[in-house]
Formats: structure tokens, sequence, C-alpha cells
């Protein structure tokens, strides 16, 4: 037998029992004629002692780290207990052991404060799982998958596997795809998400589907991306917005209660995306914190590829008129933003400099920022000095709600830029004046998303969620009677379609997008419109989506869905930036695979079996 406990299991009540414990040497130390062996498995860490009968065995066949050995011996008292460690208060007496496997010298420490760097890390990937600090993240990641389907189960959803070879589906970024062999010359597409196939599902009768799946999608990686990752993909008929929003807010929540103990007992926040990039700049705005976003200039027109309106919730004029001056920079730029920093009037010249240096960073863009000082004493101190005086300063203060000892900041530019700018820069804010406490949790839903985006490079319109999301029942009549193709390209958000709001909703944590769905289109016609808004022939729809425009001919019932994405999920639960800590064997940011040495090339046979001839430039 090669063990019979673990080595995170034995306790003071076991001292005096023999034991068989197996797993990797964490240690060795040696003090005069006793070696002390720290054993690690998965469970945690056991202190072995050798006494002075088996140094002699020990001098003949060595320990290293991470040999792989068992030991029998008798569980006692530790004289130095460590109080560190579950296991502290006992050690084995080690009576026999056996080398199992040698192990050649790591090439870094399996510590949680490691030696190794991402790369050597990766590398080695199955080194750096035995970390505990890895472990725990995987440990998480069951934890976060096992609470999914326990809710989901309980609530009558089924999980149903759909297939990986498919046909291309559309969700914005590029395919993967694969070569089939039985069929020269044609071509798999990996799932970018198991859309059409859930909605064939409801189509079939299944009513509650969901699946912990892979998606794959060929795009440009950052720290919350992987060619492939894992949806919690879910789908429901016979529902409407509002049902599967109060569903997956409770699926969140009981996430929340079985994997971090949280009560998330107050109510999910919900804004819609206009207000989210009035107010935020964003489309997933981190609400731990105010500093809401100050607009003292209503732009005409806004973004490139977004349309936003004023929404109704604004101050109205008394922002827009307190700017008026003869201040070139401000009168010239299409918007001027303003933050107010909470306690911040007393920052030196050092501090404001800096943040003048941080927004001139090639990611962020702007020309310069400017401050308001509000301080404590009711007056105000400005970087614009020259151009407001200091009532005209009170009433940029009012506009942005501003408090004594507030420091303000405007941003003045281009609007779409000036936006983004102001949205990385109140982050940022946040952040200095640690308001973004990774152990706090705000969940958020952002509600009706435009259906359409424009698409500068070929003048048209693409779908902002995907094809298949419905247009506001109030919006179908301007989807229908209005032809799609947009006459002038300068003038786009003048044509109805910039201003039709889609079914759809995104779910945020934190400032991240955990989750995004929407109510489908479940009626032939109105879905063939859809494809012909997107500039698709009839010919062309049919080809790539017949089986669906066929199905929704045989009963397709009302229906909705969203997905969420796992690994994000898990990341932020964990408190880390990076999903790639949360999947066992990750991909690096060029979608290399460093272990596998994979993408790689296939030999000369493999490619004439799939009829492939290179084109290498
Ligand atoms: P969407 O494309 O919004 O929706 O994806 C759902 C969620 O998946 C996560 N996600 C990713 N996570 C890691 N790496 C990626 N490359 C990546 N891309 C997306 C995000 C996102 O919110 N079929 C629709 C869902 C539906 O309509 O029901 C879909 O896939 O957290």
């Amino acid at each position: 037998m090669y063990r019979t406990h673990t080595c995170g299991e034995l306790r003071l009540n076991q001292v005096s029992t023999s034991v068989t414990l197996a797993g990797w040497v964490q240690t060795v130390r040696k003090f005069g004629s006793i070696t002390f062996v720290d054993l690690r498995d998965r469970y945690g860490i056991t202190q072995l002692l050798f006494g002075e009968a088996l140094q002699p065995v020990l001098d003949a066949q060595p320990l290293g780290r991470e040999y792989v050995i068992t030991v029998t011996g008798t569980v006692q008292e530790r004289s130095n207990k460590n109080t560190q460690i579950p296991t502290g208060d006992i050690e084995i007496a080690v009576e026999e052991f056996k080398i199992l496997n040698k192990s050649a010298v790591p090439p870094f420490t399996i510590t949680d404060d490691t030696d190794g760097g991402d790369d050597i890390r990766m590398k080695y990937r199955y080194l750096d799982l035995r970390r505990n600090a890895v472990k725990k993240n995987l440990e998480l990641r069951y934890a976060v998958n096992r609470a999914a389907r326990n809710y989901l189960h309980e609530q009558g959803f089924m999980d149903i596997e759909t297939p990986f070879l498919i046909k291309s589906t559309p969700e914005g970024a590029r395919d993967f795809v694969v070569p089939s062999r039985m069929n020269a010359g044609e071509f798999y597409a990996l799932p970018q998400s198991p859309q059409t196939f859930k909605q064939l599902l409801m189509v079939s009768g299944y009513d509650r589907y969901y699946q912990i799946v892979k998606c794959f999608r060929d795009e440009d990686l950052r720290a919350d991306r992987q060619p492939e990752f894992t949806q919690i993909d879910c789908e429901m008929a016979f529902v409407e917005q509002e049902d599967i929003l109060q569903m997956f807010e409770g699926l969140i929540k009981h996430i929340f209660k079985a994997v971090k103990g949280i009560d998330y007992t107050e109510k999910v926040e919900r804004t819609t995306w206009e207000e989210a990039m009035w107010m935020y700049g964003n489309d997933k705005p981190d609400i731990r914190f105010g500093m809401q976003l100050t607009n003292l200039k209503f732009p005409q027109h806004t973004f490139v590829n977004k349309q936003v309106a004023v929404p109704s919730t604004t101050k109205g004029n008394a922002e827009h008129a307190a700017l008026e001056s003869d201040f070139a920079v401000f009168n010239d730029a299409e918007t001027v933003i303003a933050i107010a920093a909470p306690n911040c009037s007393e920052y030196t010249r050092k501090q404001t400099d800096e943040l003048v240096e941080w927004v001139k960073r090639p990611q962020i863009g702007m020309k310069g920022l400017a401050f308001i000082k509000c301080n404590t004493d009711g007056s105000f101190k400005s970087s614009i000095d020259k151009f407001y005086s200091e009532e005209k300063l009170a009433a940029i203060a009012q506009a942005c709600g501003a408090q004594k000892g507030d420091l303000i900041l405007l941003l003045a530019g281009a609007e779409e830029r000036t936006r983004k700018a102001a949205s990385e820069l109140r982050l940022e804010m946040g952040k200095r004046l640690n308001l973004r406490n990774p152990n706090e949790f705000k969940l958020l839903w952002v509600l009706d998303f435009p259906l359409f985006e424009y698409a500068e490079d070929d003048n048209r319109w693409v779908a902002r969620h995907h094809p298949f999301t419905s247009p506001k029942p109030s919006d179908i009549a301007t989807m229908i009677n209005n032809n799609p193709a947009i006459e002038n390209a300068a003038k786009y958000l003048e044509h109805p379609y910039a201003n039709i709001k889609a079914n759809a909703y995104d779910m945020v944590l934190n400032g991240n997008e955990i989750g995004g769905g929407s109510i489908r289109i479940f009626q032939r016609e109105l879905q063939e419109k859809m494809f012909a808004a997107l500039g698709m022939s009839p010919e062309e729809a049919l080809h790539k989506f017949g089986f669906l425009l066929g199905a929704f001919e045989y009963g397709a019932p009302p229906h909705g869905g969203i997905a969420f994405g796992f690994d994000r999920l898990c990341s932020i639960l964990g408190g880390s930036e990076s999903i790639r800590d949360f999947i066992a064997f990750p991909k690096n940011n060029s979608g290399r695979d460093v272990m596998l040495d994979a993408p790689s090339s296939i030999d000369d046979k493999q490619l004439t079996e799939l009829s492939i001839k290179l084109n290498l430039a």
C-alpha cells in the first residue's frame, strides 16, 4: 500500500498511530544525525523525521527535491510546532521509506513565492500546477463549476453537449478552422459558442439547457481573453428578458454564497447602455465606487462606432453653462469631461504632474489634463485660473457635484478618445484611492444595447451582440420598414438603424463583463430581415444559416439566454486580473502552448491527406 493517509490529514489525536504516506519531497534539512523532510501532496505538507538509525540508508539513497517517496512510521507530537500549517503539531517518526521515483532538479522552486518567471512556469506547467497558489485557483474553479451545476440542475436545466466540429457561428471573432480529410477542400469551424445549437434545442423542446463548454475564438489576446475559453452557456424557452435577469442573477448569487460565503442580498443594480457610456465612459462600469463623469459639453455626434443619446438622467444645461469662457482649448474641443476625485484637493504639484504624464501615455493619448482644487475653506485653485473666475470654477464644481476637498480633473478633446480616457482615468483614480477593493463584489446589469454597430471599413451594419438577437419590440417596425443601406457614411448616426435598441444584456462584475446574452429572434421572416440588414443576400443567409431558418418554420418557441465567461468569473472571485491563472493549461499571449510547443507544423503526409498545399510567404 502506498498510503494510509494524505499529507494534510494527521493531527495530534492520531499520535502513536502507524501510518504510511506518499508524496513529493518539498525540502530536506539535515541537523547532525537526524534529517527532517517536508512531504507534500495535494492535501498538504507533513513533516517527516528520519532518526539516527536511518541516516546510513539516507546516505546511500539521498533524497532530493521533488522525489516521490512513500514512508511508513508513527505519528508523534512535535517539539517545535508550526502554527502555519494544519499538520504543524505532529510529525512522522519514519521507520522505513522507499523512493518511488527520482526527480531532476526542478527549474524553479515549487513554492508560493516561486523564483520561476512566467515563461519557464508555462513551459513546465505540470510543475507549476504543484504549487499551492495555482492549486487553490483550480480548486476555486471546480467549486464554481459545482455551484453552477447544482443551481442549474435545481432549476430544471439539462446539460446537453453540442458538437465542436461545426460550421462557422459568427460571434464577432475569427474562426479556428479544421480541415476535413474525408471532404477534400472543406473545413469545419470550431464553435465560437454553441449559440445556434442552443437555439435549436429550444426548437426541440428542451426548454432549459446549459453546458459548461469550451469556445474557440481567434482574436487578439489580453489578460482576460484566451483563444479557447469556457462558458457557462444557458438558454431558456418561453421567457422574457426579466425572467432571464432573475434566473441568472440567482445563479451568480448562488455561486457567491457557495464559493465565497457571501450573501449578496442587495438588489442587483441595472443601467442602460447609454447611461453607462455617459456616466462612466464604458459599457462595463466598475460601480464599487462613484466618481462618475460629468459631461460639460453635450456632443451632437458621439462615437465612431457607438451611438449615444443624452440620457434623461443628466443634470441638463447646468453642466453646459458652467463651461462658458474664452478658453480656446475647451471651446474648440468636441467634448470636455470632468471627474471629481474625493479628498484629493491637497495633491502636490508632483502628484498632479504625474497624472498629466499618465494621461499623455500613448495608451491614453490625451494632450493634457486640467485641475480644479476645491479647497476645504471653500476657495478654488485651478490650472485654468486664467480663463475661469472663482465663480465660474464654483459653477463647474457644482455641475460636477464636487465637494470641498475634492480635486476636479478635466479632459478635453475628441469625443470618443476623451470619453475612453476619462473612463480609464476614473479607474486609475479608483485604484490610487483604494476604492477598488478586490474583496468587494458589485454586480450590474447593463441593458438596452444598440442592436447594430456601424462598420466603417465596409460601410455597413454589424450585429453588436450577434445576428440572432432580437430588436426591442418597439423598434421592430423601424428595422423592417427602413432600408439598411447607408447612403452617407459621415451621417450614419442619422440612419434610423443607429437608434434601434436590442433585447440584449450584459452582466458586469467589478468592471468586468462576465456574461452576455439576449432574447432571440424566433420567426423566420424577422431573422431573414436581420441577415439582410447585415448585408447578407438571401442566398448567403440560406447557405450559412438555412438550418436555423428551416427550424424556425417548425414551431420555434420564444426564447433567450446568456453565457457567462467561466474563466473570467473564476479569476475575479479569486482576486486575479489574469484568467490564465485559473486555467490548468493556458496559452500565452501569442496563443501558444509553450509546454507542447503548439501550434506546430505538420508533416507532408498529413498535408497531402488533407489536400492542403501551404502558401507561406
Ligand atoms: P459573448 O460573446 O458575450 O456571448 O460571450 C459570453 C462571455 O464569455 C466571455 N468571453 C471570453 N472569456 C475568455 N476569453 C475570451 N476570448 C472570451 N470571449 C468572451 C465573456 C463574455 O461575457 N453566444 C453568446 C451568449 C448568448 O447570447 O447567450 C456569447 O457567446 O465573459
